[in-house]
């Protein structure tokens, strides 16, 4: 059996939860790998929506086992209300939940300075889902004030860790941002009974997968946010604090790159991004209000509204070489039916050169501009086809140009959000 892995290869919200819970029929094992409540990732099961921030989506199905890995950074709180959620909506994931004892712990802290040094930034600012992602990797890279699932497991050692921890974080609060400080005994306590309820689930997880995979389970890994937010090989400083790409399964999961045998990169046929900066391809005026009405392209954590723009190539391109993608999922292509004319964005000119791969300088990227190659609307709809030869064959080019520009295989299309309006190529 195949470890695949599911990842963005944009800037996130490329509907890698809906190609995950198609994936986890077949799958034993779900794992998150890295980010953490950050995620907004949407399943639609007949009349049902879930939004998962913390959770593996594979918990809805009721024999998978969902793994939150070491390199996720863990909000107990977003974990728990996921969990309690489910279970008022009749999903059990008792005894299917296995948390990392290395995840390291998102605390009330790093949300009040994920804010706070987003408003001191003003315009600058990254536009962060705030839910504490930066500063909670920050602690896990500094090393002086970490905390992880295992600390929070025993009431003395928690203490330990986390008075020291608050004192610091009230310090920058109050003396660089202005910021009321927090009081330490209510989070201790807090997160005291956080401990006691994660006890179950903690586990040593990389000793738990090798051995699944040992034993011949599939084991699917599911990304958060897109390989364009890779702390390293996105577009700095806008992006998140976490490995999104392929690299970032092996470190975050304790699973080494040997044992995983397919990548799936999910491409919107269009594109989005919530946040700042750079999108070459953005469409600022009516055209791009006009894709975000027809995708309702809403942000599932912080409600804002996503930038929209056409579908870059060189970035399918880039996203191909980070991850060693072996396959691309094309998603929401059904949002493009009503379109007479379509763009694809096939490289950059900057100045007088034309470059084919995606510049890691900013300030390259700041003075390219995309050469666009014009493809006709299909304008038929596609939301009933079920294989691809029932696609129209207008949508069945421009999905086979998105592949070929992107040097990628396309594996599977969504026609929609439903887990049927699915196809497999
Ligand atoms: P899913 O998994 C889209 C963006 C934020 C911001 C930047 C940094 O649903 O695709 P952070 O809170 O991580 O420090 O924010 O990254 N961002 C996402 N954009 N989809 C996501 O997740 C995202 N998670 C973070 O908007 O620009
Ligand atoms: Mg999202």
């Amino acid at each position: 059996m195949p470890t695949k892995v599911v990842l963005g290869a944009q800037w996130g919200d490329e509907g890698k939860a809906k190609i995950v819970d198609y994936l986890t029929a077949d799958a034993d094992i779900v794992v998150r790998f890295q980010g953490g409540a950050n995620a907004g990732h949407t399943v639609k099961v007949g009349e049902e929506t879930y939004i998962f921030h913390a959770l593996p989506v594979g918990v809805l199905y009721d024999n998978t086992v969902c793994v939150v890995g070491n390199g996720v950074v863990l909000d107990p709180e977003s974990l728990f209300e996921e969990i309690d959620e489910l279970a008022e909506r009749g999903v059990d994931v008792t005894g299917r939940v296995l948390v990392s004892a290395s995840a390291h712990v998102v605390m009330p802290y790093h949300k009040a300075l994920d804010r706070a040094a987003e408003e001191s930034q003003g315009a600058g600012k990254i536009g962060t889902t705030g839910r504490g992602i930066g500063p909670a990797y920050r602690d896990k890279v500094t090393r002086t004030h970490g905390v992880r699932v295992m600390d929070l497991l025993e009431p003395s050692r928690l203490r330990d860790k986390l008075e020291p921890a608050i004192a610091a974080s009230n310090q920058v609060l109050t003396a660089i941002y202005g910021a009321e400080p927090l009081e330490a005994e209510p989070i201790i306590d807090l997160y005291k009974t956080y401990g006691e309820r994660l006890s179950p689930f903690a586990t040593d997880a990389s000793v738990y997968l090798n051995q699944a995979l040992d034993d011949g389970k599939l084991v699917l890994f599911e990304g958060a946010q897109g390989t364009l937010l890779d702390i390293d090989h996105g577009t700095y400083p806008f992006v998140t604090s976490s490995n999104t790409t392929a690299g970032g399964v092996c470190t975050g999961s304790g699973v080494g790159p040997t044992r995983i045998d397919e990548v799936i990169g999910v491409v919107k046929a269009y594109m989005t991004r919530v946040g700042n900066g750079p999108f070459p391809t953005e469409l600022t005026g009516a055209e791009g209000d006009h894709i975000r009405e027809l995708g309702q392209e809403y942000g599932a954590t912080t409600g804002r509204p996503r930038r929209c723009g056409w579908f870059d190539a060189t970035i399918g391109r880039m996203s191909a070489r980070t991850n060693s993608l072996t396959g691309l999922a094309v998603t929401r292509l059904d949002i493009l039916d009503t379109l007479e004319k379509l763009q694809v964005c096939t490289a950059y000119k900057r100045g007088g050169e034309t470059l084919e791969e995606f510049p890691a300088d900013p300030r390259v990227l700041a003075e390219c501009e995309p050469v666009y190659e014009e493809i006709a609307g299909w304008c038929e709809p596609t939301t009933a086809a079920r294989t691809y030869d029932e696609l129209p064959a207008g949508a069945r080019a421009y999905v086979e140009r998105l592949s070929e520009l992107s040097r990628t295989p396309v594996k599977m299309v969504s026609v929609g959000p439903e887990r049927d309006a699915t196809i497999v190529v």
